[in-house]
């Protein structure tokens, strides 16, 4: 089948459905008025080194609402901060049971049962109960399509990052993460989630400028992945 995304019905669900596994990011926020709100968004993903960028988007309408937008995006243009909480299985159910679309004067920690814990260098609070925060300072929302469907696509710096102890591990070139302990949960389409027990490695090749080609080389030359 090919499909023009213009004309496809539901071409949504086709989207998100080929783009996966992807990860969740948990985002805690605090409006003006102190309410602290908390969702899930999985289109998220990490962008840059240096300076540590991620990125996630937001439709701004709030579903099934007439005229409410998303209290995640205009909390952050409000506020120019937020926290990114990684999504692992143990806390799966209760970021879900955060997703639906409560009054912006709900807190949805107290819903899904979770704990704040304070951040070093933003306002807003991390879930304790998450294994990785990541405390951010707005850089930029840049919006993307227009209204009903437009999204808010929000770029954040990493300002401090808080990493359970037993995730991480030393490794010959330094601290790496430990993904059995860590528990990732990915997103596949609609309400389907899929862990991450089936690990296979593969070595990335190297080539240089100048370099013989790799048929020409000894098999099995390659180096580490970053
Ligand atoms: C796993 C998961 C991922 C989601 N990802 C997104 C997303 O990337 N963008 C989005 O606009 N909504 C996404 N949603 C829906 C929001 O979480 C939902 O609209 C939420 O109520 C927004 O809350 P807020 O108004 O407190 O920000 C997702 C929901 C789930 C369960």
């Amino acid at each position: 089948m090919i499909i023009d995304p213009k004309t496809f019905e539901r071409f949504n669900l086709i989207l998100t459905g080929v783009v996966v596994p992807r990860p969740i990011a948990f985002v805690s926020t605090r409006s003006t008025d102190g309410v602290v709100n908390l969702a899930p968004y999985s289109f998220f993903n990490a962008v840059a080194y240096n300076p540590p960028t991620l990125v996630f988007s937001s439709s701004r309408k709030a579903p099934g609402w007439d005229d409410k937008r998303k209290d995640t995006l205009t909390n952050i243009e409000e506020t120019g901060e937020f926290v990114v909480n990684v999504v692992v299985d143990p806390i799966a159910a209760a970021m879900n049971a955060t997703a639906a679309e409560y009054p912006s004067d709900v807190s949805e920690f107290s819903i899904a049962g979770l704990t704040e814990a304070a951040s070093e260098l933003v306002k807003t609070p991390r879930v304790a109960e998450s294994p990785v925060n990541m405390e951010c300072r707005l850089v930029q929302v840049v919006d993307i399509g227009e209204q009903p469907h437009q999204h808010g696509l929000v770029i954040g710096e990493i300002v401090r990052m808080h990493v359970r102890d037993d995730v991480l591990y030393e490794g010959p070139n330094g601290w790496r993460v430990n993904h059995q302990a860590l528990q990732p949960t990915g997103r596949l389409a609609g309400n389907a989630y899929c862990r991450t027990d089936d690990v296979y490695e593969l070595i990335r090749p190297s080539y240089s400028q100048g370099e013989r080609l790799p048929e020409e080389r000894a098999p099995g030359a390659g180096r580490a992945a970053d």
